[in-house]
């Protein structure tokens, strides 16, 4: 286990009712708060009204930015920003999924520095390099999630895109966390199957792909990961088949926090090189982030952990996918047919072919991978960093 140092200052209430505590929990940190929402869920279902009823009941005047789209825009950022500046607001309010959540961080930042948000984002590595701003301080923000997906209610990553250049990074910064997460898991039974599958083979991302490349020792990591990815697995199929199902939303919802939590994450000296492979397809062709991650997971699987670490994916399925095979190569095997079972079982079926990605576009994508998601390609220092050509053979198997 590498040494490490870890922060998780955001404060959590978690349980079903807890939105109805909403208005006193706000107080705490002003009066005016930029109300963020993407631009259809939240109405459908009711949850705008409620919120605005709880608010208005704590003499709390909410400014409405309802316009948020899954992969978020810098430009919708930007306008965001511009009205909570215009109306003077002294903290932002995200109620939404992923999309909502990091747009509310960007807004947060961007409403007090004035900055176009994309001053925070790396430059286009396409085009001209540009000066990275780092993100100093930002509005106050309380996370409301209702979709058990990112883990962005308790964390300081915030992923946009500029759609001009079709970029999709992230950027981070302690000043992101934010200060209150209220997670109700009621708000997460309306999601509909497609929607909970590609949230569940996000969480699963997040924790299998550190796991896969950790540095040796991490016992208690592994741990924890190890229960979430079975957690994980079987609550999955019980909310798509059931989508009140308490128990599975409530387990669903708390393994999406801690699966990109430092308890998860923590000491492995790990990045997470399959997002960085995966964000050209949201950025380009608006793919959901779920769906292309698990899309491309098993070629990665068969291609490049397969070869580099097979013994952590023999562990990962006997100890997530009740794999009892000895040799650890036909055991990764097995594991890598146990996990498209579970894709397939969730309705995870496609191609990329069937998002418009054709051959010729790979190469782009590859090498923006390895750019913009440099990051996120990059090994543990003793082992290899993935190349384009690697990259294209991964998007190729998927066609
Ligand atoms: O757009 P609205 O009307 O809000 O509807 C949303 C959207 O269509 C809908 N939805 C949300 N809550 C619902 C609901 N539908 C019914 N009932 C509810 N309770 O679900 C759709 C998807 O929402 P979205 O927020 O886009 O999904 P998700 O939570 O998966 O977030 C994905 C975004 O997060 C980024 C992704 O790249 C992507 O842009 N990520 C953020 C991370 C972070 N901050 O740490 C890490 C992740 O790896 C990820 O990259
Ligand atoms: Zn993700």
């Amino acid at each position: 286990m590498l040494s490490f140092e870890v922060s998780f200052p955001t404060q959590i209430f978690f349980g079903i009712g807890e939105i109805n505590q909403l208005g006193e929990r706000a107080k705490t940190l002003g009066c005016k708060p930029l109300l963020v929402t993407g631009g259809n869920a939240a109405k459908r279902t009711g949850l705008l009204a409620r919120v605005q009823a709880l608010l208005e009941a704590a003499n709390i005047e909410a400014i409405l930015f309802d316009k948020i789209e899954p992969n978020p825009r810098t430009t919708t950022v930007d306008a965001g920003a511009a009205l909570a500046r215009e109306h003077g607001c002294d903290f932002v309010l995200a109620v939404g999924g992923g999309s909502v959540m990091d747009a509310s961080k960007a807004i947060a930042a961007a409403a007090l520095s004035g900055r176009p948000i994309y001053d925070y984002m790396r430059g286009n590595p396409l085009g001209t390099a540009k000066e990275l701003v780092p993100v100093q301080s930002a509005l106050p923000l309380i996370t409301v999630p209702t979709v058990a997906a990112t883990g962005s209610e308790a964390n300081a990553i915030s992923v946009l895109t500029h759609w001009e250049t079709h970029e999709k990074s992230s950027f981070n910064g302690p000043a992101l966390f934010p200060k209150i997460a209220i997670l109700d898991p009621e708000l997460t039974f309306t999601v509909p199957a497609r929607i909970t599958a590609e949230a569940s083979a996000d969480i699963f991302s997040h924790i299998f792909e550190s796991y896969l490349i950790s540095a040796s020792g991490t016992h208690v990591q592994d741990g924890i990961s190890e229960s979430l990815i079975r957690l994980v697995v079987e609550h999955s199929l019980k909310a798509i088949q059931q989508p009140d199902h308490a128990e599975a939303r409530a387990t669903l919802l708390w393994a999406s926090t801690l699966g990109i939590s430092p308890f998860a994450l923590a000491g492995r000296g790990a990045s997470m090189p399959l997002h960085g492979i995966e964000h050209p397809l949201s950025g380009i062709y608006d793919m959901a982030h779920g769906r292309g991650l698990a899309i491309l997971s098993l070629p990665y699987f068969e291609q490049i952990i397969l070869a580099d670490r097979p013994e952590r994916l023999a562990r990962m399925g006997r100890n997530c996918f009740g794999i009892d095979i000895a040799d650890d190569q036909a055991c990764a095997r097995a594991t890598i047919e146990a996990v498209r079972q579970w894709y397939e079982r969730m309705g995870i079926t496609e191609r990329l072919s069937d998002f418009g990605v054709t051959r010729d576009a790979l190469p782009r994508m590859a090498e923006e991978a390895v750019q913009i998601g440099g990051r996120g390609v990059g090994y543990l220092p003793s082992s290899h960093k993935l190349n384009a050509a690697e990259i294209v053979s991964i998007y190729e198997a998927c066609l």
